[in-house]
């Protein structure tokens, strides 16, 4: 039974800011069920300590962590992940956002916050702890980086798979922090994790990991280029096979609407009544008119310009003109938050807004709107449109990245076969998204193509078992490379 350390920042449903979370929270799980034992490692901050308030107190397997003091806390959650929580209360007990200051900036030390998280996982790997050694660390984006660094740097046994979850976010600091992290200088180099001048945390991962991933197919051939690299696409094409794509799958659980807690009433594929109650909680809950055959379009996002949320903005007249509803649950920057607001005020009982973050309202939109709108400027996976699968609520999405993999656009020969679940256009314009809309409307007027879309969306099943059972090969391949290049060595008298 291969034993895997997960390393991340945030994991459902002790701490989560996006999709990251979610995938850190059920990935395991899923791995679990098939043989395959996980323990997640992620900083102890204030809400992950009170979560975990029963957990056992362990030393630190290789005393301090970059000179800080600390401890390993042990426990699993009620919902069956083994965690280990990095206590190290200098650098993890501030309140609220894991990785920004409450004046809305990044902490100034993240360097060493997520630096001294990717040394703790190696340590882990090379002295193990409470008995538990891992084979192989699974490292997710910048924050834990530097994790294939330190285990090549100590020429340590463990082996290393890194995934991508956004390119974007790359973890990139002043070259003096080397030294201070423990790490050799010869690692400020164009193949380790030099980046123009400086070092690159999410670099440092695809250069030194033994395997790459992102979380899907789309985005994997993506982030070869120029266009969708940031500046890391010649590393990638450089890594060639050694980078896939293994599509993120959703908690069938957690996201289920025939037994979700936070939803109105209960409904599924072949039950669907319930959906026409939820539609009305929505609405009211938004301030929206109590309109149960108008459609009804959500949103539910960071506010970012990677999600496209200008380009809705330049079609909010045309949606409303057509005749629809939006309901928006998001927050980001401020600019946007501050024009959704606005659009919420000028258009009463039209547009709804709620800006900030709300995991039990998230539900809610799901369950009730007609709709989900991701129009993403690039989006490795994207979860929200997987919920809005289950949930009936038909993607309008934009034809990339994991968007790309998993709807199915309602042209006529979808239709015809009864395959389509929602709406895909390209490129990313404000235009091709109102002719996106329009598409919506248009499918949403012809009720027997409506229905059939939901039905087909409902049927599908992006539960994590398949992806599951593909990193579960991926680990094994990669033990296994490690084991020929170890007897190798071996024989050649090293
Ligand atoms: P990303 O990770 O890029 O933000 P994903 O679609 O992968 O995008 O995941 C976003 C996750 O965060 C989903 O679980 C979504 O429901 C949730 N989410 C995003 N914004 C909010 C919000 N304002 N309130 C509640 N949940 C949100
Ligand atoms: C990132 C991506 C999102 C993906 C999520 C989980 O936040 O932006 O597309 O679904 O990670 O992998």
């Amino acid at each position: 039974m291969p034993r895997i350390l997960f390393v991340a920042s945030e994991c459902y449903p002790l701490v989560k800011t996006g999709g990251l979370a979610d995938v850190v929270g059920a990935l395991p799980l899923a791995l679990a069920s098939q043989g395959i034992d996980v323990r997640v490692l992620l900083p102890a901050y204030p809400q992950v300590r009170e979560a975990l308030s029963g957990a056992a107190r362990l030393p630190l397997p290789a005393g301090p962590v970059l000179g800080e003091e600390g401890a390993l806390l042990a426990a699993t959650t009620e919902t069956g992940l083994k965690i280990l929580a990095l206590d190290l209360p200098r650098l993890y007990r501030r309140k609220g956002n894991p990785y920004t200051a409450p004046d809305g900036g990044d902490w100034p030390d993240n360097h060493r916050r997520f630096g001294a998280l990717s040394r703790a996982a190696a340590d882990i790997a090379e002295k193990g702890v409470a008995a538990w050694r891992p084979q192989l660390v699974h490292a997710h984006d910048w924050q834990a980086g530097l994790v294939p660094a330190y285990l090549k740097a100590d020429k340590a046994g463990a082996a290393s798979l890194f995934t991508i979850h956004n390119i974007a976010f790359q973890g990139v600091f002043p070259a003096r922090e080397l030294s201070p992290l423990g790490l050799p200088a010869s690692f400020f180099h164009r193949e380790r994790m030099e980046f123009w001048g400086q070092i690159s945390y999410l670099k440092a991962g695809i250069a030194m990991a033994d395997k790459v991933s992102t979380v899907s197919p789309t985005y994997a051939r993506e982030l070869q280029s120029a266009e969708f690299g940031w500046g890391l696409d010649g590393l990638i094409r450089h890594r060639g096979a050694d980078v896939l794509g293994i599509l993120n799958g959703i908690d069938r659980k957690v996201w289920d609407p025939a037994k979700d807690p936070f939803i109105a009433a209960p409904f599924s594929a072949t039950s669907f009544k319930g959906k026409a109650a939820n539609k009305r909680a929505l609405q009211e809950s938004f301030g929206l008119q109590p309109e149960p055959e108008t459609p009804l379009f959500c949103v539910i996002s960071r506010l970012t310009e990677q999600k496209g949320m200008d380009l809705l903005l330049s079609n909010l007249e045309h949606l409303l003109w057509r005749g629809g509803q939006l309901a928006v649950l998001g927050s980001g920057e401020a600019k946007l938050e501050s024009a959704f607001a606005e659009a919420a005020r000028r258009h009463p009982g039209r547009v709804g807004v709620r800006i900030g973050y709300d995991e039990a309202l998230s539900h809610l939109l799901q369950a009730g709107a007609d709709a989900i709108l991701i129009p993403s400027r690039y989006e490795p996976c994207g979860l929200t449109q997987l919920y809005g699968l289950r949930y009936g609520t038909l993607p309008v999405v934009a034809r990339t990245g994991g968007l790309a993999d998993t709807v199915i656009d309602a042209n006529p020969a979808a239709l015809q076969a009864g395959a389509a679940t929602g709406i895909t256009f390209a490129p990313v314009t404000a235009e091709a998204l109102r002719h996106a809309l329009d598409r919506a409307f248009a499918l949403y007027g012809d009720r027997r193509a409506f229905r059939a879309a939901r039905k087909a969306a409902m049927g599908l099943d992006f539960g994590w078992a398949a992806s599951a059972r593909l990193y579960s090969q991926l680990y094994r391949q990669i033990l296994t490379a490690r084991r020929r290049a170890h007897k190798g060595e071996k024989a050649h008298g090293h």
